[in-house]
């Protein structure tokens, strides 16, 4: 990485360099109880730490790990800020983005508790959509598609009406990752954008007003970042898949699976696209900090390769989930220093990265995407999907009485390694044989028809 020194101004906490993390050893409340909390927790828990956690689930993996689990509403800011002090928790990491919006970053700062993750003004790089498309624009920072943000729902459809290309309809506000809607999938034509416009403002759907873009088509790829609010130590890239069948068809999902390749690029994506990344989110960091927002955090860029290069799709103020666990499994070197020296807005440490390729795929409750069954019984064998070199990391399911059930989310992921993705989904395929319940996965992540398919993509668009 870049300029640093090695050791943090925390006071009252041991640090080392990267090399000797086993050393380290904190009390780090993790917040939030799906797969990416429990990478993060099972990550901090092996390089030394203490693991107390808060999450609205009841996370056994979690849970295992931790010495004491409050379970709450993640965005109960001030009751999670309360826990983290009685609990003597010396930093806190925060996995989803409702209690980023919800202040917690600042609720902590207030009590003297550092924690990784952006105060709620940074946030607004995901909680607003019409702030980030905004910033990048303010700054002249390349990667917008045409926009328009809205208040007023008239002014959306007369801007709609004016449009001579497709749009897509975005509440500007969160929505779970289910609130945007493009027109070619799950909105007909522009027309059928305007009656979505409509629904937004008389349902409140995001709570903020809308942002209209122009359709884009192409490969979206994920860069996940850590930021000290300067500087960006960037991991490898991911590839989401958010529809929940194969072929990309279904519903948009919160994702169901990604996959990373062992040189850190993806099939369709070279390295002067993902530089090409990196640079836009450099320029966004430097943007954020000249407006007062410094962004200290996991600063994740959702993006677009398209035949005009490459476009930013949106802002995220946090780890990726699923990617997340595709790149905190290869990375080596101590995250907990990575971690903690962000927040501090110092930047130390290093992470390197495993050769090697991941596939993790989702299995969630059946009827997720429209209607899934809440409550149903599953049953996972985690010493026969260990034994096949398969994690399991669990997700939004509740364990009560040594039994497991499903939720309305994901209920877990499996996570291989592979010299190729095919050969990690390969291990995937026979772990899979020791679950059992109502849950389903997508079967095609991490294929050899599906990497080809992907790389065949990649060739078309760099031709144009
Ligand atoms: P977002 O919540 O902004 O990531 O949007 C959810 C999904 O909608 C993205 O993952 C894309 O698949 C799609 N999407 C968002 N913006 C655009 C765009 N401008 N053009 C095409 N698809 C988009
Ligand atoms: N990969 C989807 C998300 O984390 O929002």
């Amino acid at each position: 990485m870049h300029e640093a020194g090695s050791t943090s101004r925390y006071p009252g906490h041991l640090y080392t360099d990267a090399a000797d993390a086993s050393t380290v050893s904190m009390k780090i409340l993790v917040v939030g109880g799906g797969c990416r909390e429990h990478i993060i927790a099972e990550r901090l828990s092996s390089e030394g730490n203490a693991i107390l956690s808060a999450m609205k689930n009841r996370n056994p993996g979690i849970s295992r790990l931790s010495d004491a689990v409050l379970q709450c509403d993640e965005t109960a800011a001030g009751r999670i800020a309360g826990f983290a002090r009685e609990k003597g928790a010396d930093f806190v990491v925060v996995g989803p983005e409702n209690p980023l919006q919800a202040g917690i970053a600042d609720e902590l700062a207030s009590a003297g508790i550092p924690c990784f993750g952006p105060g709620r003004d940074a946030a607004e790089i995901e909680s607003s959509k019409s702030f980030a498309r905004g910033l990048l624009s303010r700054h002249g920072i390349p990667g917008n598609p045409e926009f328009a943000s809205f208040d007023s729902e008239s002014d959306a459809v007369r801007y709609i009406r004016s449009c001579g290309h497709d749009v897509v309809v975005k509440p500007s506000g969160l929505t779970g990752g289910k609130g945007v809607k493009v027109v070619g999938e799950q909105l007909r034509d522009n027309a059928e954008a305007c009656e979505y416009v409509g629904e937004i403002f008389n349902r409140g759907i995001g709570g903020a007003g809308v942002v209209i873009e122009e359709r884009l088509r192409g490969e979206e790829f994920s860069l996940q970042a850590v930021s000290d609010g300067k500087r960006l130590l960037p991991f490898p890239l991911a590839q989401d898949h958010k529809r929940a069948h194969e072929g990309d068809t279904g519903p948009n999902t919160g994702g169901m699976g990604s996959y990373s390749i062992s040189n850190g690029l993806l099939p369709f994506v070279n390295a002067e696209d993902r530089n090409e990344a990196l640079c836009i989110m450099q320029r966004t960091l430097a943007a954020m900090r000249s407006e007062g927002r410094e962004f200290r955090g996991l600063l994740y860029g959702g993006f677009m390769l398209t035949d005009g290069g490459v476009k930013l799709i949106e802002y995220n103020a946090r780890f990726a989930d699923p990617e997340s666990m595709n790149v905190i499994a290869v990375a080596r070197g101590g995250l907990t220093d990575v971690l903690c020296s962000a927040a501090d807005g110092s930047l130390s440490g290093s992470l390197s990265f495993e050769h090697t390729a991941t596939v993790c795929r989702y299995y969630v409750p059946h009827g997720y995407g429209d209607r899934p069954v809440k409550g149903s019984p599953i049953t996972v064998d985690e010493e026969k999907i260990a034994a096949e070199g398969v994690k399991l990391y669990y997700g939004s399911v509740n364990e009560k009485g040594g039994k497991l059930t499903t939720t309305t989310s994901r209920s877990f992921a499996l996570l291989a390694k592979g010299d190729e993705p095919w050969d990690a989904a390969a291990r995937i395929e026979r772990a899979g044989q020791h679950i059992g319940g109502l849950v389903y996965t997508r079967k095609d992540i991490g294929t050899r028809e599906e990497m080809q398919r992907k790389r065949s993509a990649g060739e078309a668009l760099h031709r144009v």
